[in-house]
């Protein structure tokens, strides 16, 4: 049995329990239960705050979690990024009122910046001497509550800062996204492979197309460049022998671009068709 952390909140929840669930993992938090147990699988869930559960991973009370590469960064612990996930895309920036006369994140460093990763703005910053107002969340209001005079916090989509009349100033100061993050020797724990394997196959499948269709066989190889799949396509021949069946999977990205192709080379009966979950 292991034990696997997920977010209990923020933007990260939701994302993670589909993932999961779609993965055919029995967790979902009822009446704000802080754990649930999928016997069938052997894992037991905790649902526990993104920013705590770098911690946890890395103690080794919890062999893996998912939360934000953001949050593994502040709490400066070490742990094993065994996957990617492609949700949680964000950036840690600096924001001021649209109406202030701060312009350059130089400008900060006199200033009162609320945050909730002062190990990260003060790394950025390469100082210790900043003024910091360390706030556990909400953090867009503080500027209006008049205990700072800019913040740095996440944006994703930029309507939280927006709602707040705030604006950003500069690069970001860190890029992060989800991942799953285990306690190092995380391979020798089956349910933990397992884990990955269909986190994995789930995204593969996120990011590839199978495409069908019939090609001339004086063009077979032209089409079969344009569509090489993983290994190599699976060619069959058909009754006619002008024609070959030929399938294949493809980026979902190029998926238009390479049936267009296909129909220009003189293909017909051209299939995409969406991937549940594939291992590659
Ligand atoms: C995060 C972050 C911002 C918001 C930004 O909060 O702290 O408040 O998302 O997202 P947006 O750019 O799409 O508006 P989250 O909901 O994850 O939880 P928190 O309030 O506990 O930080």
């Amino acid at each position: 049995m292991i034990r696997v952390a997920i977010p209990n909140k923020g933007q990260l929840f939701e994302p993670t329990l589909e993932l999961l669930q779609s993965c055919d993992y029995r967790v979902s938090q009822r009446s704000r239960s802080l754990s649930a147990f999928d016997e069938e699988n052997g894992i037991e869930f905790f649902f526990l705050r993104p920013g705590d559960i770098p911690i946890y991973v890395a103690n080794g009370i919890l062999d893996a979690g998912v939360t934000g590469k953001d949050f593994v960064a502040e709490r400066g612990v070490s742990v094993t990024n065994v996957l990617e996930l492609n949700f949680g895309h964000s950036r840690l920036c600096v924001a001021t009122p649209i109406e202030s006369k701060i312009t350059k994140i130089e400008d900060l460093i006199s200033l009162r910046i609320a945050t909730s990763f002062p190990r990260i703005v003060s790394a950025y910053f390469k100082r210790n001497d900043l003024k910091l107002v360390e706030l556990e969340g909400a953090v867009e209001i503080s500027i209006k509550l008049g205990i700072a005079d800019a913040i740095v916090d996440i944006v994703e989509t930029g309507t939280t800062l927006k709602q707040a009349g705030l604006g950003i100033i500069g690069d970001a100061l860190f890029k992060s996204n989800a991942a799953l993050i285990a306690h190092d020797g995380w391979e020798q724990k089956p349910e933990l492979q397992i884990l990955r394997a269909r986190v994995e196959g789930h995204l593969v499948a996120e990011e590839y197309m199978m495409v069908e269709y019939d090609a001339p066989s004086k063009i077979l190889d032209q089409a079969c460049m344009l569509t090489p799949g993983i290994e190599s396509p699976t060619v069959s021949p058909l009754r006619d022998s002008a024609w070959h069946s030929v399938k294949s999977m493809i980026r979902k990205k190029q998926a238009n671009s390479v049936m267009d192709k296909l129909a220009h080379l003189g293909c017909k009966g051209i299939i995409l068709t969406k991937i549940e979950s594939a291992r590659i």
